[in-house]
């Protein structure tokens, strides 16, 4: 940042330049020079169509269009400077322009307005950081998938109210965190749609009397173009909509970061994390923390909290720029940054991690088996509730003996019902158990290998339609 001061481009009215506590909290340079680029690009549109309109002549559109390349360059290169009397990024490019290129720089502006230009910014910038954001879900994906494979056999127990439930596999668990980031990255899609719509020749607010082409600066963009103009300068639903997403994809992150906090302590102890992804203790020696879980379990708080801040930001504003549409930006980019950062961490510390295979097979056996048996007497005419009742005095029995189910003897089986008569031991083992499941998407080794081939499937379709768009 620069310390001059550049007289503002509205001033014309004006008697006085601003007070500078006016300008630091007007000015949005501070936070939207990021926006440069997608600035830029979208200004370079717009002096296309001016050109191609005749609204500027053809000399007028080629001299802005290279000057805003060349500015373009500078920001690529880290070297464009802005002061805080640039008070935004459209001023700051312009002001730059204008000293590349000289006067013509003032005809950029012919036909919008910074309402329409800002819009077209964010919209830029949310279809970028969705795209962005989709790609690394979908790695995150592949580590899933390729964790589950390393770890075929591995048995743990399902959980309900954190309660050992019943054994299922490892890839079964894993590859139902894949299912919650597939619907992320359609919601991200829907994201990058809503934001695939150019507001740009809505002009302040009304349109614009020169014979501009929205339709033309939209395609330039690969975008369509809006329809109502006082729509399009008012509208950041697609802004919500990413923060949407980022919302409830930090929910997922967070469920899955409450889980390795939990997998990896003394008293789970079902998995450790690569020391390369865990911190120590300044104090404590013995310490391996998994703070970059915790983080993830941590961040999911300012997701929701930037997502709130825009819709009350937007809930009473009337139709038209405010300049309230300014706090759009901020909780925007942090969501974005915080997002990518968790998800540039997450597939490698999937996959460095170790799961202890004995230990957590060990915690899903036992009760955790009981529902096989009341499954088995149901199989054979015994009402449900009635076998649920028989194993629930068996699990009883057991406690009093002090033995595990997998160790009651047949005689106790029998004369706890006489359909447990030929029940078959080996469906008191966690894989027994887990072969047990027939039914569609369950956990028996045959659905999950399903499960696997469709998300391999999944992600090799994707990747490809990545490729063919280039
Ligand atoms: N810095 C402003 C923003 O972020 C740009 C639009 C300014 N428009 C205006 N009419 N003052 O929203």
């Amino acid at each position: 940042m620069r310390n001059e001061r550049n007289k503002p481009l509205w001033g014309g009215r004006f008697g006085a330049n601003p007070a500078e506590a006016f300008e630091r909290i007007n000015a949005s340079i501070p936070f939207d020079i990021r926006l440069a680029p997608h600035d830029i690009r979208g200004s370079i549109a717009h002096a296309r169509m001016l050109g191609e309109q005749g609204i500027v002549s053809e000399g007028e559109s080629k001299d802005l269009v290279h000057g805003l390349e060349a500015v373009l360059s500078e920001v690529e290169a880290g070297e464009f400077s802005w002061t805080l009397s640039d008070e935004d990024v459209h001023t700051a490019v312009e002001r730059r322009l204008r000293e590349l290129v000289g006067d013509v720089a003032s005809k950029l502006h012919t036909g919008r307005s910074r309402n329409d230009q800002v819009a077209l910014d964010l919209h830029l910038f949310v279809r970028e950081a969705a795209e962005e954001m989709m790609s690394a879900i979908a790695e995150a994906m592949h580590a899933l998938v390729e964790v589950a494979e390393a770890n075929e056999g591995t048995i743990l127990p399902g959980y309900t109210h954190l309660q050992r439930a019943q054994p299922i596999l490892l890839a079964h668990h894993l590859l139902a965190h894949f299912e919650a980031l597939r619907r992320d990255l359609a919601r991200f899609e829907a994201a990058r749609e809503a934001a695939s719509v150019s507001p740009l020749g809505a002009a302040a607010l009304g349109g614009t009397p020169h014979r501009i082409d929205p339709g033309m600066t939209a395609r330039d963009l690969g975008m369509e173009p809006f329809r109502n103009s006082l729509d399009a300068v008012s509208d950041r639903d697609f802004a919500l909509d990413l923060l949407y997403a980022c919302s409830v994809l930090g929910a997922h992150l967070s469920r899955m970061g409450e889980e390795w906090v939990l997998w990896t302590s003394g008293e789970f102890a079902f998995a450790t994390l690569d020391d390369e992804y865990s911190s120590g203790s300044s104090i404590m020696p013995q310490k391996k923390n998994p703070d970059a879980y915790e983080l993830m379990r941590g961040k999911s708080g300012r997701l929701i909290g930037n997502m709130n801040a825009l819709l009350i930001t937007l809930k009473g504003l009337p139709p038209g720029y405010s300049k309230d549409l300014q706090e759009d930006k901020e909780p925007l980019f942090d969501s974005v940054d915080n997002v990518l950062s968790m998800l540039a961490v997450l597939p490698e510390m999937l996959r460095t991690a170790k799961f202890d295979g004995e230990r957590t097979r060990s915690a899903a056996g036992g009760f955790a088996l009981a529902t096989e048996l009341a499954d088995f007497m149901a199989m054979r005419g015994v009402p449900f509730r009635e076998a649920h009742h028989t194993v629930g005095s068996l699990v009883k029995r057991c406690e009093e003996l002090g033995a595990s189910l997998e160790e009651i003897p047949d005689e106790e089986l029998r004369s706890a019902h006489p359909a447990l008569a030929d029940f078959p031991k080996n469906l008191l083992t966690p894989e027994g158990s887990v072969r047990n499941k027939k039914s569609m998407g369950s956990t028996s080794p045959e659905s999950v290998e399903r499960q696997f081939e469709e998300a391999r499937r999944y992600l090799e379709k994707r990747a490809a339609s990545q490729k063919a768009d280039g």
